[in-house]
């Protein structure tokens, strides 16, 4: 069965209490729910969270090796992180779908959240549109799991 990985960066085990005037109340575990409920039978939904820049780069090589579709929120590591950056585009050009996902719009915000290095390699990003923008991602992987080879 198609796996989609749902990878979160740093203090994302935090929402629901962290900073709800910018990132909501609901929870990660909220998220991870409503994501497996709105995924179509043949679609598998694995939600993971680290604070580690080595463990995220890890899943996205095992991504990779795995022909698995990603839907990441790189969290703070989204400004700085060329290494993120660097495995992202291994999934990309695997020609796996990669999508960013920020719950708030970091445009919006302090000047240094206004640059992405993993931007430029995802194949889409959503921000802004809170923990909906997880649900839409899946909306996209999943209308197009099928061309996918070997996902
Ligand atoms: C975030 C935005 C980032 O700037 C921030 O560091 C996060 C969360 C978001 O989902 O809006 O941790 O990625």
């Amino acid at each position: 069965m198609p796996r989609v990985l749902v990878l979160n960066g740093p203090n994302l085990q935090r929402l629901g209490t962290r900073e709800p005037a910018i990132y909501g109340s609901a929870t990660l575990a909220d998220v991870e729910r409503d994501l497996k409920a709105a995924a179509p039978e043949h679609v598998e939904v694995e939600l993971r969270q680290t604070d580690d820049e080595a463990t995220l780069i890890s899943w996205l090589h095992e991504a990779v090796d795995t022909r698995s579709p990603v839907i990441m929120n790189p969290a703070a590591f989204t400004h700085y992180s060329y290494a993120l950056r660097d495995a992202s585009v291994l999934v990309t050009e695997a020609g796996l779908p990669l999508i960013e996902v920020h719950i708030s719009n970091p445009h919006r915000r302090e000047e240094f959240r206004h640059t992405s290095v993993v931007s430029g390699v995802a194949t889409g990003v959503i921000a802004g549109l809170g923990v909906e923008g997880y649900l839409l991602a899946l909306r996209y992987v999943a209308a197009r799991i099928g061309s996918i080879p070997g996902a």
